[in-house]
């Protein structure tokens, strides 16, 4: 079990490139399943989910090239398996999003139910729902769901009981094939989505509304392959920004879209930190300040995105002043703290609020992640702290930040991987 160990106190300066989004690569390799032909698509990160779900692709018998740029070619001309096995999708929740679009193309689906995980029981109800409100028939057998349509499913005007962007986005790719118009209202907004709907209109889908939360899609016979680059990852983005204000540094980020981060930009100004931004980058500066407290209270994009709370976190535990956070997307998405306290902070839990009051310091520890996000703030958290801190566990972090200990290194962190021991019971 590779672990991450981190000398804390130094100022973090200097210049990286934002990777594309995992968000949007994710949803964006299952809609390759929908054309009949070849999609090309570039700017995927490498991180260990987007080899999973190419992986997955593969098993379900897509052909499939890729070049040392990473740049994906995705033939889904023929598919000779419509099943996600249990052992792929334990791994990675996410393979839930290839039931839209096996449902859609082949009128039949299998997909191992996925768990939940550390954050919470991240139940998949209504992505279900909304696939029988098309006309699906499914049923759960052997911890598998089955999904079959008699024909091809059939438009529906489909209300979100719940914000949910993995729903919308299996939706949007089932609605996409279905004969006649679907509408899905309280559909989730976040970029991610948006990059998803642009993919698959370039495939000859014909969708209206995403990014608001009314989408219209007007079901086509067939879709066709195109060419596709994915957009950048604003959570990495904004990670990156975070972690160089707690260190009161300065950081120019390039291939970043501050639009896509204008709440997150807000909350930092409030923090006390100096950011410029052009049409593709965003520039903080700290100027060598210790940030102030910010309270934030997480939500459906537009909102303060609750993959940046973890963030966040970090910051109020070494800032001047109380913040408070709530969480309200996820139930058990305030774990981080626990390690974080074991470093010295001082966070009291109320519910679903973190109250956080800012110490001077904090003290390197060794501290185990538990999520990806979660394992994000603890990496903030070793670089502002004194001493050494472990993070061990960091398979997780891997899923999310692509060369995360290369581009803090370039940035001036004493940060280095090192092989841990396994441990029994440990994930491999
Ligand atoms: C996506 O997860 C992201 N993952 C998550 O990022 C992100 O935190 C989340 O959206 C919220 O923005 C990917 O895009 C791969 P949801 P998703 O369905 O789609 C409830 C990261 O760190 N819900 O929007 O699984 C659910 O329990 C990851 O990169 C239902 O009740 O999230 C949750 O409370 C973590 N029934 C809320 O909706 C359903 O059928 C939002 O979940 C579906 C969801």
């Amino acid at each position: 079990m590779d672990n991450l160990a981190i000398r804390g106190g130094r100022r973090l300066e200097g210049r990286l490139k934002v990777s594309g989004a995992k968000n949007a690569a994710l949803p964006i390799l299952a809609a390759t399943l929908l054309p009949e032909g070849t999609t090309t698509l570039r700017n995927l990160p490498h991180l260990h989910d987007v080899t999973t779900m190419i992986d997955l692709l593969g098993c379900l018998g897509v052909q499939l090239t890729i070049d040392e740029k990473l740049a994906v070619e995705i033939d889904a001309t023929t598919i000779a398996n419509r099943r996600a096995p249990y052992d792929l999708v334990k791994t990675m929740r996410a393979s839930i999003l290839v039931l839209g679009p096996l449902l859609a193309r082949f009128g039949e689906a299998q997909v191992s139910f996925p768990g939940g995980c550390a954050i919470g029981s991240r139940p998949v109800d209504l992505h279900l729902k909304g696939l029988q409100a098309m006309g699906a028939t499914i049923t759960i057998e052997d911890g598998y769901i089955h999904a079959t349509t008699d024909g091809r499913l059939r438009g529906a005007d489909i209300a979100m009981e719940t914000v949910t962007v993995g729903g919308t986005e299996n939706l949007l790719m089932a609605a996409a094939l279905a004969d006649g118009t679907t509408v899905i209202r309280n559909a989730a907004r976040e970029p991610e989505v948006v990059d998803l709907a642009q993919c698959l209109n370039a495939m000859g889908a014909k969708i209206s509304g995403a990014g608001q939360s009314v989408v219209t899609i007007e079901g086509v016979e067939r879709l066709h392959g195109c060419e596709y680059s994915v957009m950048p990852d604003r959570i990495e983005a904004g990670t990156y920004l975070v972690a160089v204000a707690a260190t009161g540094g300065k950081i120019r980020l390039d291939e970043a879209l501050p639009e896509h981060l204008e709440v997150v930009l807000d909350k930092l100004r409030e923090a006390g930190a100096d950011i410029t931004v052009g049409k593709n980058w965003i520039e903080l500066d700290m100027g060598g300040r210790c940030p102030k407290a910010v309270s934030i209270t997480t939500a459906p994009y537009p909102g303060f995105p609750t993959d940046m709370q973890a963030q966040f976190t970090a910051l109020n535990t070494i800032a001047e002043g109380v913040g408070r956070v709530t969480e309200t997307v996820f139930e058990n998405r305030l774990i981080q703290t626990h390690e974080l306290n074991r470093m010295g902070a001082a966070i009291q839990i109320e519910g679903n609020t973190a109250i956080v009051t800012g110490q001077k310091s904090l003290k390197g520890a060794p501290v185990m992640a538990s999520d990806l996000r979660a394992s994000a703030s603890l990496v903030i958290a070793g670089l502002v702290a004194s001493g050494e801190t472990i993070v061990d566990r960091i398979y997780h972090i891997d899923r999310g930040y692509e060369c995360i200990e290369e581009k803090l290194q370039s940035l001036g962190a004493d940060i280095r991987r090192q092989p841990g021991k396994v441990v029994a019971g440990d994930i491999t």
